[in-house]
């Protein structure tokens, strides 16, 4: 049987999606190849939400073409994943030595595709329609066949994309919101935990938003009773999603991401009293600190009421890591607009940010403003954030210096395999030396000895 390649670009539902499809390959009988020189199937999972990220897979894709296909020109080649699905076709008139394109509602249809070309029975295929139901076809894992067992997942727990701000191609990329089942869910989080994960990160574009289609509908909503169709006391499906996984026996920690600071409910910040797994730890994307460009945006929410939501956020849990993203150079983005966006940052101290710098996308209603920002300034504004973000997070993590901590055990340090990483609750990457490889999955308490940027140094506190 062939070997495959993937390589895998943007956001953890990407690498979430990768994943299934290696182990819906591996299923099949394919062997993962340990680089893309020796695979017979070689497939990029692209990424849409910048420019920059189409512009590195088209030159991926080019140098495979003239690499690895002039050598082996048996090799099969192909996109998947969201800029195969703006694309479509155009990417195979553009580089004609793509076989597959495959879309975002159709990456379990991967191994189908690929055996049809590798038989030779179709020279290439382009397949980026619409899926019904494609948002419970993402849950197949990869656990048995890592040399390793993972300690952590993924669960995709919905699909698509409905709130349509201004700057994102996601909506056109992911399609309609949809949202699986909270049984569905829970059975997949519950096979998973049977197999050693002890921490699940539940995905989707917008978690917070999760099963709110669903309700209200004819068919029986989230899989429960036609009751159930009013939210249970008042509360989201997504807090009955959470309440539902954590009940699930040997599973350690929760986290989610991402939700939006518009459907963050004070059921959610109840949740954090509640439900001792969910970990102390928020991924709140905010995206710009001045309220006329958040109107732009279309984002929903203004400055005080983002401001309102992390203070009760750290009411509930005071020592929650807070993470978000930012977006500099956005149309009509004045100074004084990035200034607020700069003093948004020093009121709330993020543990950690991630500054993009804003990218024209096609089709999206922000790409046509007349006031694009020159390429020059979005680049001073990104520096001068991203100045700001470090020097607030180095102090942030400094103060851990001295304190006792629980970490999860992931495995060793990619930097250095001889060395151990975990991460605490609120989402801090530790390394430390001693410990057993049986340790991992292991909680344990580690004492933090240094702190540089972004990661915490420690030793392992061993109980008398
Ligand atoms: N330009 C720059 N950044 C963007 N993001 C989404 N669309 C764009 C764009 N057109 C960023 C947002 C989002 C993150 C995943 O990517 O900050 O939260």
């Amino acid at each position: 049987m062939p070997s495959v390649y993937i390589k895998t670009y943007g956001c953890q539902m990407n690498e979430r999606d990768s994943e299934a499809v290696a182990a819906q390959l591996v299923a099949k009988g394919y062997s993962l190849a340990p680089s893309e020189t020796v695979a017979d199937v070689i497939l990029l999972n692209t990424c849409s939400v910048r420019d920059l990220a189409e512009q590195k897979a088209l030159r991926k894709m080019e140098n495979l073409a003239a690499e690895i296909r002039r050598d082996r020109p048996e090799v099969v080649l192909g996109f998947m994943g969201c800029m195969a699905q703006s694309r479509g076709q155009e990417l195979i008139d553009r580089l004609p030595d793509v076989d597959l394109v495959l879309g975002t509602q159709k990456f379990h249809r991967a191994a189908d595709c690929l055996d049809e070309i590798i038989a030779g029975r179709r020279d290439k295929i382009v397949d980026v329609a619409e899926e019904p139901g494609s948002e419970a076809t993402i849950r197949e894992h990869l656990l048995n066949g890592n040399a390793q067992k993972s300690v952590t997942a993924y669960v995709s727990i919905m699909q698509g994309c409905n709130q349509y701000c201004t700057f994102c191609i996601v909506p056109y990329t992911r399609g309609e919101e949809r949202s699986r089942t909270i049984p569905d869910i829970v059975s997949e989080c519950r096979q998973l935990v049977a197999q050693g994960v002890k921490e699940i990160t539940l995905l989707g574009q917008i978690v917070t938003s999760y099963g709110r289609r669903r309700f209200g509908r004819a068919e029986p909503p989230l899989g429960q009773d036609a009751q159930q169709r009013v939210p249970a006391q008042g509360k989201s499906p997504f807090v009955q999603l959470l309440d539902a996984v954590h009940e699930i026996e040997g599973l350690e920690r929760i986290r989610f991401t991402a939700p939006h600071p518009k459907g963050y409910g004070d059921d959610l910040i109840e949740a954090y009293a509640l439900l001792p797994k969910l970990v102390e730890s928020a991924h709140l994307p905010v995206q710009s600190g001045s309220n006329r460009v958040l109107k732009l945006m279309h984002r929903g929410y203004t400055r005080e009421q983002y401001l309102v939501l992390i203070e009760k956020l750290r009411r509930a849990r005071p020592e929650i890591g807070i993470s978000t993203d930012i977006i500099v150079g956005f149309p009509g983005e004045t100074e004084d607009d990035f200034e607020q966006t700069l003093s948004l940052a020093r009121e709330v101290e993020f543990d950690q940010a991630y500054i993009f710098k804003y990218s024209q996308r096609r089709d999206t209603p922000a790409a046509d403003l007349p006031e694009q920002v020159p390429q020059k300034i979005r680049e001073e504004r990104n520096q001068r954030l991203l100045e700001v973000i470090n020097e607030i997070a180095a102090v942030k993590y400094k103060k851990f210096v001295g304190r006792r901590t629980q970490i999860l055990v992931e495995g060793p340090s990619r930097k250095n395999p001889a060395r151990m990483t975990g991460r605490t609750r609120c989402n801090k990457i530790v390394v430390f030396d001693f410990a057993e490889r049986e340790h991992r999955g292991r909680l344990m308490d580690v004492k933090i000895t240094r702190a540089s940027s972004f990661t915490l140094y420690g030793d392992p506190v061993i109980p008398d």
